[in-house]
């Protein structure tokens, strides 16, 4: 393992939704951040020697018996700590204060009040917006805890320990609603855990790329190429890496989007002047996939024939011992692969695209520290173009799965065009950047229409647009009513065979972002 910084902190996860959001403010603030297990014992948290710890919010109560506690044993680190939340309430409840339930639970935004000044809330007003979340709050601490600042239905919403580098806050910094979160996050950091904040993605990539070189030595590495953003940027680092020796994959199972595969065959033979090898493989995709409509099995004769494609050509590529990954932080922590990270969560369908197990490789996976908003930076930095580095992200099995119904190459070809229509509109509205994934479905289902004096009897095409932090939970876009006016239009006279638009406005959860 490299060492990815000189200075980190560590994020404890008590089972919290936000506990990676944490680790991305913190990193916005340039100061490396991992998330842990929430009860890591104190002697190997000392051993990862980081300059704070952060413990997260979670669902428990800490009166709960099977609560989640960590080692209390960390107070007496000497290294500041930051509890939020829950994470606030276990600091006074391990050091000697009152957490109860109580009947004005806060949800939403709330008014904060400062009683006492402290370096946490240096630059900040006097009060201020915050967002609450919370049934249960501190009611009491003990002498060792000063009351930083109050809200009106929690009147100990901020704590400082008076002998201790132990701090609380009820409040969740981390979300955009609290709009000073950052400055206050910045204060614990810079002010309070003494870290300098100058942890860069360009030394992360230098670091990177001299340790992929040590490891690689003269062999060759093999990586496959599917057109979204975490491969193309792990190929363009390796190529950085190791030039030549880099050979990559990309299966064209005839499932992409319109002009992908055109656009990364492009990019890695033009630019990067990479040993790509393209596979061609719709027909056997489609053969795949003939006569199924049940999204699991799509899902399974689609990672089947991917694996056939993938370890054939692999085999082909002479004296090969790496496979390189696009696998990113979020994947690490919630599969459970890292050695001190939380256990892992239920991984739903998610893995249907991912690579051949039974190849005897040895597994790359050079961005396995990092969050996607960082691998596009990162991108940008290794000079992968725009179109690239922030296409909306795609699922492994493609458009089989924005095909509901029948997987045949004509309604294949419709969807691809509407998909096309739909992002080519998005964006010239500028609204490609400010939505996470926006997309066309082509719905088995046939509606009647009017076109000049004649019925018609055509496809419905339903459009998708969501904004999501996470891809966990997502609120559909409420993108302008002359931008979907377009988008119908557009999709209604252009292509053949639809004569019905609507669009999607469930958020998730209930439903998932994918319709299949
Ligand atoms: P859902 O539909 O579960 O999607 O709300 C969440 C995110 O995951 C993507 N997704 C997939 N990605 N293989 C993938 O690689 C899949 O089978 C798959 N299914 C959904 C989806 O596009 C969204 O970004």
């Amino acid at each position: 393992m490299t060492k990815v910084a000189d200075e980190k902190v560590v994020v404890l996860d008590f089972g919290s939704q936000y506990a990676q959001l944490i680790a991305r403010r913190v990193r916005e603030q340039q100061v490396y951040c991992e998330i842990i297990r929430h009860n890591l014992p104190a002697a190997r948290i000392r051993q990862l020697a980081p300059k704070g710890l952060i413990l997260s919010g979670g669902p428990a109560s800490v009166y709960q018996k099977g609560a989640p506690r960590c080692d209390p044993a960390i107070f007496g680190l000497g290294i500041p700590v930051l509890g939020i939340c829950y994470g606030m309430q276990l600091c006074c409840d391990a050091l000697g204060g009152r957490v109860r339930s109580v009947p004005a639970r806060e949800y939403g935004r709330a008014q904060l009040r400062l009683i006492e000044p402290d370096a946490l809330f240096a630059d900040a007003p006097d009060e201020l917006d915050v967002w609450m979340s919370h049934g249960d709050q501190v009611t009491e601490v003990s002498e060792d805890f000063v009351p930083l600042a109050a809200t009106e239905t929690c009147p100990i919403a901020a704590v400082r320990h008076r002998s201790r580098p132990v701090y609380g806050l009820q409040f969740h910094p981390e979300v955009t609603h609290t709009p000073l979160g950052s400055t206050i996050l910045r204060n614990f950091l810079l002010g309070i855990c003494g870290c300098t904040g100058t942890w860069k993605l360009g030394d992360f990539a230098d670091q990177t790329v001299q340790a992929v070189r040590t490891r690689v030595g003269g062999d060759r590495v093999i990586c496959g190429l599917s057109g979204g953003v975490d491969s193309a940027v792990t190929a363009a680092l390796l190529s950085r890496a190791i030039g030549a020796q880099l050979s990559c994959i990309l299966v064209d199972n005839g499932l992409l989007r319109k002009g992908e595969a055109r656009r990364v065959i492009e990019e890695f033979t033009g630019h990067f002047k990479t040993d790509l090898h393209v596979v061609q493989a719709e027909e056997k995709f489609l053969a795949a996939l003939a006569g199924v409509v049940d999204p699991e099995e799509k899902r399974r004769r689609i990672g089947h024939a991917f694996i056939e494609c993938f370890s054939e050509e692999a085999t082909r590529i002479r004296g090969a011992r790496f496979l390189a990954q696009g696998t990113l932080y979020p994947d690490v922590i919630e599969s459970g692969g890292s050695q001190d990270g939380p256990a892992a969560t239920i991984k739903l369908h998610h893995n249907v695209g991912g690579l051949p197990e039974d190849l005897e490789f040895e597994l790359i996976e050079p961005l396995r520290d990092l969050f996607k908003d960082e691998v596009r930076r990162l991108g940008s930095q290794l000079g992968l173009p725009e179109d690239i580095v922030w296409r909306h992200p795609f699922p492994g099995p493609g458009l089989a799965v924005r095909c509901v119904g029948e997987v045949t190459r004509q309604r294949l070809g419709t969807l691809r065009e509407a998909d096309a229509v739909v992002v080519e509109e998005i964006r010239a509205a500028g609204f490609y950047r400010k939505t996470s994934q926006a997309f066309a479905v082509l719905l088995p289902v046939q509606s009647v229409g009017v076109m000049g004096d004649a019925r018609t009897y055509a496809d419905v095409v339903a459009v998708r647009s969501i904004d999501s932090e996470d891809f966990m939970t997502a609120d559909w876009s409420h993108l302008p009513h002359d931008l979907l006016a377009r988008i119908s239009t557009r999709i209604i006279n252009e292509i053949k065979g639809v004569n019905r638009v609507v669009y999607d406005i469930s958020s998730k959860p209930p439903a998932t972002i994918e319709w299949e």
